[in-house]
């Protein structure tokens, strides 16, 4: 029996999904049915599909109340909507129902694992957070009646009942099931199960419980393993925040890559080191060995995920021919900018699938490759040396794969500046812009008809691979995903530029020589 609640929000997504145009939606980026999303979730591969779930208000285009609503795709880049798949309506998920994952059972049904959260004596209450499971055939999921699956009676000492969510599930060789999930020490400066927002001098009477320590507030990775995927068993602490990764630790997934052990979590609070980890919300992505008796992850490299402005809460899975392939929000949440979203309908976008892969000790980033089916109408200049503005036959759109070499002329004095502006009209640009003496790209989106002055600029510290810089630019009507050298950085945000501006030229401060490769998509 279906939900009444989960009946009203397929009827509700069903009467609205019609009334958005087209062109009102980007082109081949995931954006939600109707309403708000954030997180993608239980991004997996399921009787020849990918499906996609995602976090879903579809009655607003602001955070509230959270649904999981859900798409199918044969290429990843061309998504259909299928009826939501889950409205919070029991007793432990009426506050929502959180991120989580999903996977194949062995009897071919589909299982998806996600946080229930409830507040424990109203609207005002305690939040509670547990992870469930509902089972289904792609299209109806059941949730099941021995929910929640994980609560806070498995979390070893000291870590908060408040904070712990978001499961990432996988099946390992060994024929078992695994989880892991984000969860929070508490906060002991007040001793209460939830965060104090004064620091300990709140005055309602939280009981002290052991010594404060640096770690409190501060995130933790669990694992958990089961033999069926229905009853689980904690399995140790794999990996802590020892203070310099932000506090909580989102959306974690964990995964071997070309060798290596990878944990790709997103961080709440993030303090920037140097040209990393400039988003307050962050995402990490920690490289290191996984000890398979001790069960601990250890890491010797830590990086951001996308140097961009609009990104948090990845979430990977492995294509039927191996790839691990990475999907996110294309949002962040210090950068809602809502200007627009009441009229458009909708609110929040994915990133590209993109593969993945270690590359020197580094997370390399490509856009699935699926999307080299989709370009056409090919426009090339090679070699073109200039210098101040210039504008090119043929270049421009704003559904867009463009690839860029630059590089100095030879024999010439370095250049001063490089740029590629792009969604350009008289009143509105969005550039990209490159200083060869400081190796620092900027986007910069201040020109793109946002009417708040939200974070509009971000700067990343990249390097020319012999004498040259590579980028491809990725624009869809609503972003930019900027793939520098071949995928050793990303750099990505939304740009919610007027469609009508389509220009796209190029700036030189000093003599540059760059070759342009132009293709439309789609
Ligand atoms: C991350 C997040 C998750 C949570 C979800 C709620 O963006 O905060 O930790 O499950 O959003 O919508």
């Amino acid at each position: 029996m279906i939900n009444q609640k989960l009946l009203f929000a397929r009827a509700y997504e069903k009467e609205m999904e019609g009334k958005i145009g087209e062109e009102s939606r980007p082109k081949f980026h995931f954006s939600p049915c109707v309403g708000w999303t954030n997180d993608p979730n239980g991004f997996s591969y399921y009787k020849g599909m990918y499906h996609l779930f995602y976090q879903s208000n579809p009655y607003d285009t602001v955070w509230d109340s959270m649904h999981w609503g859900h798409a199918v795709s044969r290429d990843l880049l061309h998504w259909e909507y299928l009826p939501a798949a889950m409205a919070p309506d029991e007793a432990y998920d009426d506050a929502g129902c959180f991120s989580g994952s999903a996977l194949e059972l062995d009897d071919g049904r589909q299982l998806l694992m996600y946080t229930g959260v409830h507040k424990e004596g109203g609207d005002h209450g305690e939040e509670l957070q547990t992870q469930c499971i509902a089972v289904g055939d792609g299209l109806d999921y059941k949730k099941y009646e021995k929910n929640p699956v994980l609560d806070a009676s498995v979390l070893p000492e000291g870590l908060s009942r408040n904070d712990f969510r978001d499961p990432k599930i996988w099946k390992g060789e060994d024929g078992r099931y695994h989880c892991v999930v984000g969860a929070r020490r508490k906060n002991r400066a007040c001793g209460e199960d939830t965060m104090c927002k004064d620091n300990g001098a709140c005055g309602i009477g939280h009981t002290q419980e052991g010594e404060a320590s640096d770690l409190d507030g501060l995130g933790a990775i669990l694992l958990f393993g089961s033999p069926d995927g229905f009853s689980w068993n904690f399995e140790s602490v794999l990996v802590e925040n020892d203070g310099r990764f932000g506090k909580m630790w989102e959306c974690p997934d964990f995964f071997l890559l070309d060798g290596k052990y990878v944990l790709l979590c997103s961080p709440q609070d993030m303090l920037p080191e140097g040209f990393e980890y400039h988003n307050g919300n962050g995402t990490l992505c920690l490289i290191g060995d996984y000890d398979k008796t001790a069960k601990k992850f250890s890491f010797e490299k830590n990086q951001t995920v996308d140097y961009g402005i609009d990104f948090y809460a990845t979430q990977t899975t492995l294509t039927p021919d191996g790839r691990r392939i990475m999907i996110a929000w294309m949002q962040n949440w210090d950068t809602c900018d809502q200007n627009g979203a009441k009229e458009r309908k909708w609110f929040g976008q994915m990133t590209l699938p993109r593969e993945l892969s270690i590359q020197d000790g580094r997370l390399y980033q490509r856009p699935v490759r699926e999307l080299l089916l989709y370009r056409s109408n090919k426009v090339e200049y090679q070699k073109v040396g200039f210098e101040g503005e210039l504008s090119l036959d043929g270049v421009e759109g704003r559904i867009v794969d463009m690839e860029l070499t630059i590089r100095r002329k030879e024999g010439a004095e370095a250049y001063k500046k490089f740029a590629v502006r792009f969604a350009q009209d008289e009143r509105y640009r969005t550039a990209l812009s490159y200083r060869p003496y400081e190796s620092i790209l900027k986007l910069d989106r201040k020109f793109s008809g946002s009417r708040r002055a939200y974070i509009h600029q971000r700067r990343s510290l990249v390097r020319e691979k012999d004498g040259e810089l590579k980028l491809r630019i990725i624009l869809d009507r609503f972003s930019v995903e900027v793939f520098i050298n071949d995928g050793e950085q990303v750099m990505t945000a939304t740009v919610m530029t007027d469609g009508a501006a389509k220009g796209i030229s190029f700036f030189a401060d000093g003599e540059v020589v760059m070759d342009v490769t132009k293709y439309t998509l789609f």
